[in-house]
């Protein structure tokens, strides 16, 4: 996923998916948001085997990346 936003510092990116963190230049734009939505996301991209990161340019873009294993092969059909 692709926003043309405010951007995340380089030494933010790794924070931003803890619980809880939201970046300061965030809390100034709006009081709202717990800061749970990236964790949460982290945790269910987790569970099924896969990674979540960002890239970004200060002032210009941020880039959301989910990256999930194919299934496996041997998982059954169920019956009907
Ligand atoms: N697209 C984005 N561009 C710039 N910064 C972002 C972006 N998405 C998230 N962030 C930064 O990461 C922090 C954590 O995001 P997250 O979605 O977990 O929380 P939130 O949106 O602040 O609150 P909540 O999701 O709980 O409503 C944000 O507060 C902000 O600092
Ligand atoms: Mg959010």
């Amino acid at each position: 996923m692709v926003d043309q936003g405010i951007g995340i510092p380089p030494d933010a990116a790794a924070q931003l998916f803890r619980a809880y963190f939201r970046h300061d230049e965030a809390k100034r734009m709006t009081g709202e948001g717990m800061g749970i939505g990236l964790y949460i996301s982290k945790q269910f991209v987790e569970a099924h085997g896969g990674r979540i990161w960002v890239d970004s340019a200060v002032g210009q873009r941020s880039v959301f990346h989910v990256a999930l294993p194919l299934a496996d092969a041997a998982v059954p059909v169920p019956e009907r």
